[in-house]
Formats: C-alpha cells, sequence, structure tokens
C-alpha cells in the first residue's frame, strides 16, 4: 500500500501535500513525489528514498495557491523504488498527471495495446498505463469531458486503485477514484478548500469534517465545491462525517497499536496477494514473478526453503505444501546454518529465500552461498527492490505493505499465501489435476472471509489472556501443516509478551516435555479437523490427565474438545493444507492481549530490530 493526497483550494499547495506525506509515510516510504500547477503546465518533483529527499528537492520552488495538486510517498509493487518509479505518473502529452494506490492487475495487456497504439512508457510501473489510457481515450473522443474520458478509462481497469488525477485543462480540478483501495474527502468549507488522502491522518489537522468514499466512486472537485458519480456516471449523494480519531489512531486504523492494524488486516493482505494470480478455471496459479524461470521449473528436481525467524516456520509449512501437492522433494533449511554448511546444490536444484524485508543478512549470506554453487534462487519477499528481491533469478512479491510492527504477522500469512501458490504452480506442473487445482483455487479464495470469522473472536482471546496473565510457560504443540505454526505460535508469544513459550510436536511431547506439565503449566494445543486430529486428541488427554490446562484451537463443530478443555477458539474448516492460515490468527491475538496485559510495548519489543541486518 502507499499513501496518497490531493489538494486543491486557496493555500499554495506544496507544504499541505508534504505535511500529508508525512502523516501518510507510515504507509510507504520507499519514494515520494508531488504534481501541483506552474503555469503553464503541471510540473513534477520525484525523488527516491524517504520523504526528505523530496523535500529537499522541493526548496525554492514557488507554488501557486487556487490550483489542484497531488502527492504520493510509495510502497512499490511493480518496478523498483527510483526516481523514474516514482509517481505523479504522466502521459505522452503532459496534460495528465496521477498518483495511485494499488495494483492493476491487466496493466500488462493494456501497456501492450498503448504502446501498439504509439504510446510511449518511461517507467516500469502497472500505474503509468492509466494514464496513458486516460490520453488514449482524449484522444479517441476529444468531445468528451475530462470526467467522461477519466471515468471511461477506469471502466477499463481491473484490480485495486485509489487513484488522485490531475489534468493540464482544468488544473483547479481533482478527480478522485476509489476502488479497493481506500480514500477519504476532507471538506473546509469555510475556507473552499479540499484534501483528499488515503486516511484521515493529512485531513484531520485542516478539518473535521469528512466523506469516507466507497468502492465505485468518483469524485470531482475544485475549490467551487464536489460531486460525486459512480463508474456509471450517475450522480451520487454522501452524507458528511466527522473525523472523532487522533492522528496516531488513524494511522492505526483506529487500533490502539499497529500490531493489532496488522493482525486485523490479514484478510486484505490474503487478497492483495492472491489478486491477479488466481485461474480458478483452469486451477491454476499465475505468478508473473516467476515467468523468465517457468520451464526451467520443470526441470527442478528438488527444492530448498531457506529462512530465519517467522519466515523459517513459514518455510516450514510450504515442506509440506510442496511434498504433498507440489510433488517434489524438499528440505527447509535455517539460513544461519545453510551459510555455514557445506550445502549439496547442482543446477537441478532451486532455493527459495523468503524475507519480510528481504535484508536479513544471514538469508543474504545462504542466497549468494547458492548462487555461487549454481542453484536456481527465487524470492518471497515484501520489500520491492530489496536486496534479496534483486539478487535471486526471481521471485514473487508478498504485496502485504509495510510492516510496521516489530513482530511480524501479516507478512507470515502473505508468505503462507504465497507459498501455496508456488505449490500449485509446480503441482500443475507435475501431477496436480485440474479438479485438484481448481478446488484448492476455490478454497484459497474464501481465506480471507474465513479469516475474518476468527478475528470476530478476538474479545474471547482476550479472555482467556486474561485468565493465564500469570502463567510464564507455556507448551505449544501442533502436528504436520500446524507443527510449525506451534512453533510461530510460540515465537509470537515469546517476543511479544516476553513469557517462555516452547513449540513442540504433539507428538514428541511424550518424549520429554510431558514432564513439565502440570496445573503451572498451560499447553496450547493447535488441533483442527484433520488427518491427524485423534492423535493429537490422545495427547490432549494425556496433558489433561496430568492436570495440564489447555488452551485449544479447533475446528467448528467440534463438540469432543469440550470434554478436554473449555478454552477453545473455533477456526472454520478450510483444506488441511490452508488451515495454517487460519490456526496461526488466534495464536497472534492471544500473544498480541497477552503482551498488553502485560504492559508490554508490544509494537517494537524490547531486545528485537524489525529487520537482522547483523549475522
Ligand atoms: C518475526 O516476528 C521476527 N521479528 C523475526 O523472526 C523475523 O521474522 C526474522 O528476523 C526474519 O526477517 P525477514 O522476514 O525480514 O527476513
Ligand atoms: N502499484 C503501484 C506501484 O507499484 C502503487 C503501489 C502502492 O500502492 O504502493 O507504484
Amino acid at each position: 500500500m502507499c499513501g496518497i493526497v490531493g489538494y486543491t483550494g486557496k493555500k499554495k499547495p506544496i507544504n499541505i501535500l508534504v505535511d500529508g506525506l508525512r502523516a501518510l509515510e507510515y504507509r510507504g516510504y520507499d519514494s515520494a513525489g508531488v504534481a501541483f500547477w506552474s503555469n503553464p503546465s503541471i510540473k513534477t518533483v520525484k525523488r527516491a528514498g524517504r520523504l526528505n529527499n523530496l523535500v529537499s528537492a522541493l526548496q525554492g520552488i514557488e507554488d501557486k495557491p487556487g490550483y489542484a495538486a497531488i502527492g504520493h510517498t510509495r510502497w512499490a509493487t511493480h518496478g523498483a523504488p527510483n526516481d523514474l518509479n516514482a509517481h505523479p505518473h504522466s502521459d505522452c502529452t503532459g496534460n495528465i498527471f496521477l498518483v495511485h494506490n494499488g495494483i492493476v492487475e491487466n496493466y500488462k495487456t493494456l501497456k501492450e495495446e498503448l504502446q501498439k497504439a504509439g504510446h510511449k512508457f518511461y517507467s516500469e510501473t502497472d500505474t503509468e498505463v492509466i494514464s496513458h489510457l486516460i490520453e488514449e481515450e482524449i484522444k479517441n473522443n476529444p468531445l468528451y469531458s475530462a470526467k467522461r474520458s477519466i471515468l471511461n478509462s477506469i471502466n477499463k481497469l481491473q484490480g485495486a486503485f485509489a487513484l488522485l488525477i490531475m489534468v493540464k485543462s482544468e488544473p483547479e480540478k481533482l478527480f478522485a477514484v476509489r476502488n479497493f483501495s481506500p480514500l477519504v474527502l476532507g471538506i473546509n468549507g469555510n475556507d473552499d478548500e479540499y484534501i483528499v488522502a488515503s486516511d484521515p491522518t493529512p485531513i484531520a489537522r485542516h478539518t473535521r469534517q469528512i466523506i469516507y468514499m466507497n468502492d465505485g466512486d468518483m469524485a470531482i472537485i475544485s475549490p467551487k465545491g464536489y460531486e460525486f458519480v459512480d463508474f456509471k456516471h450517475n450522480s451520487l449523494k454522501k452524507d458528511i462525517a466527522q473525523i472523532d480519531w487522533d492522528i496516531e489512531e488513524a494511522q492505526r486504523g483506529g487500533h490502539a497499536h499497529f500490531s493489532a492494524k496488522e493482525i486485523f488486516e490479514q484478510p486484505d493482505v490474503i487478497e492483495n496477494v492472491l489478486r491477479g494470480r488466481l485461474i480458478p478455471e483452469e486451477g491454476m496459479a499465475k505468478l508473473g514473478g516467476l515467468e523468465t524461470v517457468r520451464e526451467k521449473l520443470r526441470g527442478i528436481k528438488r527444492f530448498v526453503i531457506t529462512a530465519c525467524g517467522t519466515a523459517g516456520f513459514a518455510a516450514e509449512v510450504g515442506e509440506y505444501m510442496f511434498e504433498e501437492y507440489g510433488g517434489v522433494p524438499v528440505e527447509v533449511e535455517l539460513a544461519s546454518e545453510f551459510r555455514y554448511r557445506k550445502p549439496i546444490l547442482d543446477p537441478e536444484t532451486a532455493v527459495i529465500f523468503i524475507s519480510q524485508s528481504g535484508e536479513t543478512a544471514d538469508t543474504i549470506a545462504a542466497l549468494r552461498e547458492s548462487k555461487e554453487k549454481g542453484a536456481l534462487t527465487l524470492g518471497i519477499v515484501n520489500v520491492v527492490g530489496s536486496s534479496i528481491a534483486r539478487e535471486t533469478h526471481a521471485g514473487v512479491y508478498t504485496h502485504a505493505g509495510p510492516e510496521i510492527s516489530v513482530a511480524s504477522y501479516k507478512a507470515f500469512t502473505a508468505q503462507l499465501t504465497a507459498l501455496v501458490l508456488y505449490a500449485m504452480l509446480l503441482g500443475r506442473q507435475r501431477q496436480m489435476s485440474m479438479t485438484m487445482g481448481k478446488r484448492i483455487a476455490e478454497e484459497l479464495k474464501n481465506i480471507p472471509q474465513l479469516m475474518r470469522q476468527v478475528l470476530k473472536q478476538s474479545d474471547k482471546v482476550k479472555e482467556i489472556a486474561q485468565k493465564y496473565k500469570d502463567f510464564n510457560n507455556f507448551l505449544y504443540i501442533g502436528r504436520k501443516y500446524n507443527y510449525p505454526i506451534a512453533y510461530e505460535g510460540a515465537l509470537k508469544m515469546k517476543e511479544v509478551s516476553y513469557a517462555h513459550a516452547e513449540g513442540y510436536s504433539s507428538a514428541e511431547m511424550k518424549h520429554g516435555p510431558i514432564a513439565m506439565i502440570d496445573e503451572n503449566f498451560p499447553t496450547v494445543a493447535i488441533i483442527p479437523k484433520d488427518s491427524v486430529y485423534e492423535k493429537n486428541f490422545s495427547n490432549l488427554q494425556e496433558i489433561k490427565a496430568r492436570s495440564g490446562p489447555i488452551i485449544a484451537i479447533a475446528t467448528e463443530g467440534d463438540e469432543d474438545i469440550k470434554y478436554i478443555t473449555e478454552d477453545v477458539i473455533y477456526i472454520p474448516k478450510t483444506l488441511e493444507m490452508l488451515t495454517p492460515l487460519l490456526t496461526i490468527v488466534p495464536l497472534q491475538l492471544f500473544a498480541y492481549h497477552s503482551g498488553v496485559l502485560r504492559g508490554r510495548d508490544v509494537d517494537r519489543p524490547r531486545n528485537l530490530a524489525k529487520s537482522v541486518t547483523v549475522e
């Protein structure tokens, strides 16, 4: 995601835009830019890096009051973070300028058509397509108003887009479009000024009057007022609300912490990871970032998946997925160990590197070692243009947006989703039938909604956390796909609440750890109705027999679990391979609520760094 802001009114716009972008930097910060009226045309200034680079470039620039202006702070999805790919983006003629939050799924097709029509592109972004699309619409229908040309153009887009558009012919106007990316309009009618932004933070310092735009809305705004239409050109009436958040709260989406915001935005994140990457009718995954190596993947005989920390546990889940559905031999290695061993790699081996930051020192070292040995290196990375993203032969971005919380929540479920897509692609190249592929695709599309159902139990998880807030030792157990989830759930508890928590295989518990169990040593058990449910149930009976308290993550409808414990969080039914996407959510909430109840700095736990760039 990124932050977009626009202004039109009687004041000079640049300082207002810069303040707004500073408030939105938490949404993305790899590059920034503005576009504003500078008679006789629209001028843009944009820079890679943090916002201050743009501020330095704007020194001494004169802007005029009474005209529209737009700004963008980027979190790249398509095209590395550099000056050229930074927003605003324009058309061939310099008549149209726009900023975009989201992903244009069909940008490749549109770009090819526009290039055939003679349009020259300068950036690698999906966004730039939109400005040329509007230009082409105006060229083919010179009598249409800008409003109509813009509406006709956006109806050709597929994907998520919040847009702020300026046209040279009407420089006092802003055209604001919302479709699956947030956009709000601040109204300061007394001063005839309007501010549009990705969230209320840039607006709250100017006015508390706000209109929350809906998907399918377009607003045409000038210092004289505004009007709303839908994408079918019908006029819309919108109610004015009051901003009742302070700035900080608005950045956290109304949540008390970024951790909570990022736990609760996971359904949207999964939708972003999947956007444009499933072909349900063929039961296929379409991973643009692997196109260049797609045929080479057919010949890969063995996979290694390597990462650190939470990403390492995602890799462990991926091992089960790749074996069962990808139909390939796979092993998982901790990057910090892999890099010092003598791994047997060759051109028929592919090594996958999972990393949110793309800058983890041990993972980078493992990557360089793997390339030395001739392996095909692939990425699953969140930060576009990061070292691991640049140095792997190919890869998939997780589009989770910036993860502010040091403890990783949404990046983890985004990594799991990317691994499912990898397993589908590999499987369909090998033994997976179209029927199975279709089944996975259908189930995967349901996950965001199922996750929302689990998140509704947050208060119940908080009650359980309250009950256990004085315990300082926890055993987390699971099997198969949920064995690594036991480890990730325990890691969350450790790093957010500072309580000791140990992940373990349910089966292995009786080979030692059960000695710890008594009424003071609770067990968190992940026991969905899957192929190992009965085995897990027996393990829980062994714990109960020793008075060990149990917190269970179970499948809706499982009444038997209530004979074991009353502390049950239910998840909806789904494919066994997809259960980790749901079972991890109560564990994330349990760690978060436990940390808050224990007075921890849950967004920035002590001793931790967001990206471990040292060894
Ligand atoms: C996750 O909660 C931790 N903050 C940490 O384990 C993290 O997952 C690990 O450092 C790997 O980081 P990366 O994904 O950026 O490579
Ligand atoms: N897809 C656009 C780009 O990569 C916008 C990304 C965003 O929303 O941050 O520039």
